[in-house]
């Protein structure tokens, strides 16, 4: 997320589980359409030590109201650090009895998020509604689907920039592939709540680009997945830059695709039958990572780091990400030329 930002040209400062950002309503307007490692965009409106009603009640009055619309429709999510449980519910209770809340539908159109610190609370906005990841077109999906922003971490670990031709050999849903091909274009696919705001005009980004046809495969050997996989780029809208080819790893680049960046999510755990087959299968792809894909860079996202062995990587490296909840290894690194044999 903080790289992606610095590669954007903005200097975002790193907080506790984030970053932070100073930037016109405006330019945050095309920034969340093009933000694609980012879990949620809160923008901080105000902050006060609250120790009563009143102060609680100025506080509330001082939010820029007339910019939202329906401001009678909220949802107000809590987090509480260095204080009681008694003050945060009392808070909370207040918060709402101010506010006259009452229970909205699936998605109220304003989302407050109130951090309590200690006496001080701190009102932001979710400017995003619901969670950035939800691009907005898979509207199905295969087993362990992967989530977008994590596809998109891959993608800029291979270092892909939207034109070079790309590999994706268990595409399952299609997450990595329609990432690609969408890579160039802000992400318009799904409402956001700040849309409906009364907010300064914003200037939209200059056409959208596809990359090449054909110079993305995506393969998986179930060909069901991989109906799933098309309808989804259907929906996006790139279907015409992905090609899907329903085979075994071995079989899909049999026409000579040679691919610069390779993006893998293979399957693991009990959904495998256990941890040998998953390190077969790890095997069997590093043989036709080194057969159809020498030179090109490899992201894949595996459970365990010792993976890195099996894997044909001459400068190979592991890093730890959270792919909601669950602790996963992403591996990368440049596919061997000839298979590479490391000592266990
Ligand atoms: C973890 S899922 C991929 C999920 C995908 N990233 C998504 O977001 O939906 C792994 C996929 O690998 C496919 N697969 C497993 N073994 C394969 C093989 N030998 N050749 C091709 N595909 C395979 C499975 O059918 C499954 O769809």
């Amino acid at each position: 997320m903080h790289a992606e930002l610095v590669a954007m040209g903005f200097q975002p400062e790193p907080v506790v589980g984030g970053v932070e950002l100073t930037l016109p309503w405006a330019e945050l307007q095309h920034l969340l359409r093009s933000l694609r490692c980012a879990a949620r965009v809160y923008v901080r409106i105000a902050t006060a030590d609250v120790r009563d009603g009143q102060e609680l009640r100025r506080l509330l009055a001082s939010l820029p109201w007339s910019m939202w619309p329906l401001p009678q429709a909220v949802t107000v999510r809590w987090a509480v650090r260095k204080a009681t449980s008694a003050r945060a519910g009392w808070l909370a209770h207040e918060t709402e009895r101010i506010l006259a809340l009452r229970p909205v539908g699936e998605h109220a159109p304003l989302t407050l998020l109130m951090r309590v610190t200690g006496p001080e609370v701190e009102v932001s906005v979710d400017v995003a509604g619901r969670p950035m990841h939800q691009r907005g077109w898979r509207k199905e999906q295969g087993e362990a689907a992967l989530r977008e922003s994590v596809a998109a971490a891959m993608l800029r670990e291979v270092g892909y920039d939207g034109t070079q031709a790309l590999w994706d050999p268990m595409t399952g849903s299609g997450t990595l592939a329609i990432e690609a091909a969408t890579w160039r274009q802000p992400a318009t696919w799904r409402p956001w709540d700040l849309d409906a705001w009364h907010l300064p005009a914003h200037v939209p980004a200059s056409e959208p680009e596809l990359p090449r046809r054909g110079a993305i495969v995506a393969g998986d050997r179930d060909p069901e997945v991989l109906a799933i996989a098309q309808r989804n780029a259907e929906r996006a809208g790139v279907a015409a830059a992905i090609e899907f080819r329903a085979a075994e790893i071995a079989g899909q680049l049999h026409d000579g695709f040679r691919p610069a960046c390779v993006v893998v999510n293979p399957p693991w755990g009990r959904r495998l039958g256990g941890r040998n087959e998953a390190r077969r299968l790890l095997e069997r792809l590093a043989a036709v990572l080194v057969r159809d894909a020498p030179g090109a860079r490899l992201a894949a996202l595996v459970p365990e780091p010792q993976a890195i062995r099996d894997l044909p990587l001459i400068d190979a490296r592991s890093r730890q990400i959270d792919c909601g909840g669950a602790s996963l290894y992403l591996i990368s690194g440049t596919i061997a030329v000839h298979p590479v044999r490391r000592l266990r």
